[in-house]
């Protein structure tokens, strides 16, 4: 009666535009009635995820979703019985739970609503899948709806995968003009080459945009506030969020619980397939990325990511360190049957030293930890910035949103700990952040609280305004079609790339055993120096016997002094390094003082990476302004190919130090896009320039190694190419893969001033023995032509 009173006052162009306003609206209305039905089926409807996260999810997404014009019907399938699986779900939907805000009636109202269009099926065979697809047809038949889409939630294990995706494929797509989407949960693969295959398979069923892998972590909502918080806080994070001003990142994800239970699974994967691989991978990638301007395209954001994940530098044996409780082992004879004598080798602790190779990140250290029975649970990425202030004020005047010297970090909370919620903290002597207030509430104080060493009160403190569950953020993604909250095919294999050489390098590690829970006490603290992790404390015992025992120093025989004629240098390989560089340094000083300049040639492979981390690590004093860096020997592949050994001296010592540019000579192996062709001359051109740069082509030193085949450089028994003759560099064929090689010649070594031959490790020391007793024959064993002409051999 009122509005028709008012509405009969108003002017005719204000009743025109008020009636174009209500067509709007109820256009509006009608467009919402039109945007079809949704069918959601949950394949293994009656497993735990389900009955923990899913159902409570889908209802989640029905409390989001009601009335915004989307029909709905979910379908819980899985092979148990129709009756049974009726039971389960009915019990399942009963215990339901609404936001805590919304009134117990309406509660009710929704459930009851959600209970009726959620049902039980058995599905197990193709019929039955043909079954459902014509339920779900004659459902939207009788009721006069539009198909929207379908959304298959595969809860199952993988092994089931593979049928599921046919049967879908073959008879259970919507209609032309509706959406396919199917939702996958991890296990994705073991390693690069199961994760290949099951993407292939997978790929042959499904396009890429119908698949969504789940990484729950990407719908834990700390996490989740990663992207927008960079954007937000754009103009703040600018200039600090680079290697200028962190110093470094930790992720970490501890658990109290253990793996009791599940052995199975987890003897098979273990915690870096468990968790780092996938969970905190996905973290590292978010903070690291380049920040894409439009975070809301997903295609942009997916992008950026991969970028990420080519950029992470290849792991090393040294970049871990491994533990396993306690009972681990004793779990898995329980569960598995397996004999007393059975050990395990299955990490569940893992520290891992992650660097990234771009001008944002580069020097940045990034730790992933995590692991089952430890103190606490809790997980959270913290930002800890660089302090390059002195305050010159009492410590007691410092002011927590002033002083520069207090810390300076930004956590994203993941949640439990201390704090018991997701949170973001910013310490108040950054910045003050800003966060979308309507799902961001500052948390209130609670002054006895200490996080990351400083009260609450140092930080501005956020957590959402409602907590909501992983899971129910995912589902609400996928409905909404938001990818990139899930792992594309590309960036899951580009995570396998990264860790596989890692896991199967580790494959017969032997883990740290710790107690587990409180009593762990400092046992599992580490610490990282350049590219290697260690445990902080040394273990005094080993607990579980190796495959293959240990060798005690017994099994080394006590060496002369001498050794062909020329001094020998015996020691455990740490002291041995660090006279072997103790030596180098003394002979480039006094080669410097000399003449100015210290020319030295380096060989590759696995026995000088920790020669070249000493020298970047422990000797300052170097002139690296006045060395020239020569390649011993060269693989023909690309430098840039983890094999190459210039590779692996740009990894391991380059990087690391300041030899100018045109001072490093790496071997022309790769010339007109084709690698060691005689025609492309690079031995040629690498022995001219060896010519004109090195003072009667003497290097200062050279650095050998010896097979144990008794080969040294790239010039192998058998092979005639470089033994003698007037040529300085040659092209020469190895045994053993990659087979082409590049080599200094045995008459360029032996001209040098010094030559070292450096010799670690068990394996060599038949090779060792036999050599000592050989007189001089290069052709059976290239080792036993050293013999500097006036220089000196060590
Ligand atoms: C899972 C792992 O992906 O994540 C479990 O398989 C782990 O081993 C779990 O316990 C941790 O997730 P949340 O959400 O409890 O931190």
């Amino acid at each position: 009666m009122l509005a028709q009173l008012y509405f009969k006052r108003l002017p005719g162009w204000w009743k025109m535009l008020v009636v174009a306003m209500c067509m709007a609206l109820l256009a509006c209305l009608q467009a919402q009635e039109l945007q079809g039905h949704v069918s959601i089926i949950l394949l293994g409807a009656t497993g735990d995820l389900a009955k923990k996260y899913l159902w409570q999810g889908l209802f989640q997404l029905y409390l989001d979703e009601v009335g915004k014009g989307y029909s709905f019907s979910f379908h819980g399938a899985a092979l148990t019985s129709t009756k049974q699986g009726q039971e389960f779900i009915a019990k399942v939907l009963e215990s339901l739970s609404c936001p805590e805000d919304m009134a117990p009636g309406r509660c009710a109202e929704l459930r009851g609503q959600f209970q009726q269009l959620s049902q039980y099926r058995h599905l197990r065979t193709s019929e039955d899948y043909m079954a459902l697809s014509k339920d779900i047809e004659a459902q939207l038949q009788h009721k006069g709806l539009q198909e929207a889409g379908r959304i298959f939630y595969f809860s199952v294990p993988p092994f089931a995968y593979a049928d599921i995706a046919r049967n879908i494929n073959s008879s259970c797509r919507p209609g032309p003009g509706a959406w396919l989407r199917v939702v996958l949960e991890k296990p994705f693969g073991h390693d690069r080459l199961s994760a290949q295959q099951l993407a292939t398979e997978l790929g042959s069923f499904f396009q890429e945009k119908e698949m969504y892998r789940v990484d729950h972590y990407l719908g834990k909502q700390a996490v989740a506030q990663i992207l927008p918080f960079r954007d937000q806080n754009r103009k703040a994070l600018d200039g600090l969020w680079n290697r200028h001003h962190v110093e470094r990142v930790e992720i970490i994800m501890k658990e109290t619980v253990d793996a009791e239970g599940r052995t199975s699974f987890y003897e098979e994967y273990g915690v870096i397939r468990d968790v780092l691989q996938n969970h905190l991978t996905e973290v590292l990638t978010l903070v690291a990325m380049e920040l894409p301007h439009n975070i809301s395209s997903s295609e942009a954001v997916l992008r950026h990511k991969l970028q990420a994940f080519r950029a992470l530098r290849g792991l090393q044996k040294g970049s871990a360190v491994l533990g396993q409780y306690q009972a681990y082992s004793e779990q898995v004879r329980r569960e598995q049957r397996k004999p007393d004598s059975f050990r395990s080798l299955t990490p569940t602790f893992a520290g891992i030293l992650v660097h990234m190779d771009n001008l944002r990140w580069e020097g940045v250290p990034f730790l992933l930890m995590s692991g089952k029975a430890l103190d606490e649970r809790v997980g959270y990425v913290r930002i800890l910035f660089r302090n390059q202030a002195y305050c010159a004020q009492n410590e007691k005047r410092w002011v927590a949103d002033q002083s520069q010297c207090l810390p300076r970090q930004i956590v994203f909370y993941i949640g439990h700990g201390e704090l018991g919620s997701p949170a973001v903290l910013v310490s108040r002597n950054l910045f003050r952040p800003s966060l979308p207030s309507k799902s961001w509430k500052e948390v209130e104080g609670r002054p006895r609280l200490h996080l990351f060493g400083r009260p609450l009160s140092d930080y501005y403190a956020y957590s959402p305004v409602r907590e909501q569950d992983a899971y129910s953020v995912l589902i609400s993604h996928i409905f909404h079609g938001r990818k990139d909250s899930f792992i594309t095919t590309e960036n899951l294999l580009a995570s396998w790339v990264f860790w596989t050489p890692l896991l199967d390098s580790l494959a017969h590690e032997v883990p740290r055993l710790y107690p587990g829970g409180a009593e762990n006490g400092h046992l599992l603290d580490f610490e990282f120096s350049g590219t290697q992790l260690r445990f902080s404390q040394q273990q005094l015992e080993q607990l579980v016997p190796g495959p293959g025992s240990a060798p005690k120093p017994s099994d080394f025989q006590v060496l002369q002094a001498k050794y062909r004629e020329s001094p020998l240098i015996s020691a455990w390989p740490e002291e041995l390094i660090a006279k072997l560089a103790e030596d180098i340094e003394a002979t480039a000083v006094r080669a410097v003082q000399r003449f100015g300049e210290f020319h030295l040639a380096l060989s590759g492979g696995s026995s000088p990476v920790p020669l070249f981390e000493q020298l970047a690590t422990r000797h300052y004093g170097f002139p690296w302004a006045h060395t020239h860096l020569w390649l011993v020997d060269e693989r023909c592949v690309p430098l840039r190919d983890p094999e190459s050994n210039f590779q692996g001296l740009q990894a391991h010592l380059l990087q690391h130090v300041r030899v100018p540019h045109y001072n490093v000579h790496p071997m022309p192996v790769h010339l007109h896009q084709r690698l060691c062709a005689e025609e492309d001359r690079g031995a040629q051109m690498y022995a001219s320039e060896i010519s004109a740069l090195v003072t009667n082509s003497s290097f200062d030193l050279v650095l050998l190694g010896m097979g144990m085949d008794g080969h040294t450089a790239s010039l192998f028994p058998q092979s005639p190419a470089g033994l003698e003759g007037t040529q300085l560099v040659v092209l020469t064929r190895s045994p053993s893969k990659p087979h082409e090689r590049m080599s200094l010649s045995l008459p360029l070594i032996n001209r040098a001033h010094k030559v070292a031959v450096l010799v670690m490790g068990r394996m060599k020391r038949e090779i060792t023995m036999l050599v000592s007793r050989v007189g001089h024959e290069p052709k059976k064993w290239p080792i036993s032509g050293v013999l500097p002409s006036s220089g000196q051999l060590v």
